[in-house]
């Protein structure tokens, strides 16, 4: 394995010790090895990738807010590392184009960050995706489901983060709409599989809920 590569496990493990947010170490491992893949079959720059992907929550708006607009947590790795400026710099980019804001968010430029982004999309979805939402839902004090609450479809970046919800709304209002937002072939696919899993979820979820089953 690449030197810097085994450094940066090392530093997001160390990084995210405490944490139960959904930004554990391990979401952040999965995102690198699932991001390690896409960029294999998609012939994109599988060193950019994986670096990007180990960093990629490194200055997350929730988990460090001061550093989230410097991403001054990245950029000291890097250099520590001796990362010349043009990797520094490409590797900021993808990590700022990762994230989900809303519907407007732009398709990432570069090959290097659709993979990161499929790759941290893929996560929200399927078996984990579930597990992370609930898990988000009751870390933020979150009812489960309230049928009276609707969900809100098509937030901007502004009502996106302001906007207080249900988890089951969180399925309607961001995780079934990843899929259609997948950038590369092989995520695309990896996501259909998962989709299918949520739907048949939320199918069972519902009629029990009603008392159905
Ligand atoms: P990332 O950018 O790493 O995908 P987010 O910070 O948006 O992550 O979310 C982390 C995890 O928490 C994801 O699995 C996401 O689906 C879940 N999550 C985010 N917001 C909510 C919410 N309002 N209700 C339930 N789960 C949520
Ligand atoms: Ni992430």
């Amino acid at each position: 394995m690449n030197e810097v590569i085994e450094q940066a496990i090392n530093y997001i493990k160390s990084f995210f010790k405490n944490d139960c947010s959904g930004h554990d170490v391990f979401h952040t491992m999965r995102v690198y090895k699932m991001a390690t893949h896409i960029a294999e079959q998609e012939n994109a720059d599988v060193f950019i990738v994986q670096l990007a992907a180990l960093l990629h929550d490194v200055d997350d708006r929730k988990l460090s807010p001061i550093t989230c607009n410097n991403k001054k947590n990245a950029v000291d790795f890097m250099q520590s590392q001796g990362m010349n400026d043009d990797i520094i710099n490409r590797v900021l980019m993808i990590i700022e184009e990762v994230s989900f804001k809303g519907t407007g968010t732009a398709r990432p430029a570069s090959i290097e960050g659709e993979c990161v982004q499929d790759a941290d999309r893929l996560d929200a979805i399927g078996a984990i995706g579930i597990a992370r939402a609930f898990t988000y839902g009751g870390n933020h004090n979150r009812i489960m489901h309230d049928p009276a609450i609707e969900p809100s479809l098509n937030m901007d970046e502004k009502q996106y983060s302001a906007h207080i919800s249900t988890t089951i709304n969180h399925f309607y209002e961001k995780l079934f709409l990843l899929k259609d937002l997948m950038c590369t072939q092989t995520a695309k696919e990896l996501a259909e599989h998962r989709e299918m899993y949520m739907r048949a979820y939320m199918e069972e979820f519902m009629s029990e809920w009603e008392g159905l089953k």
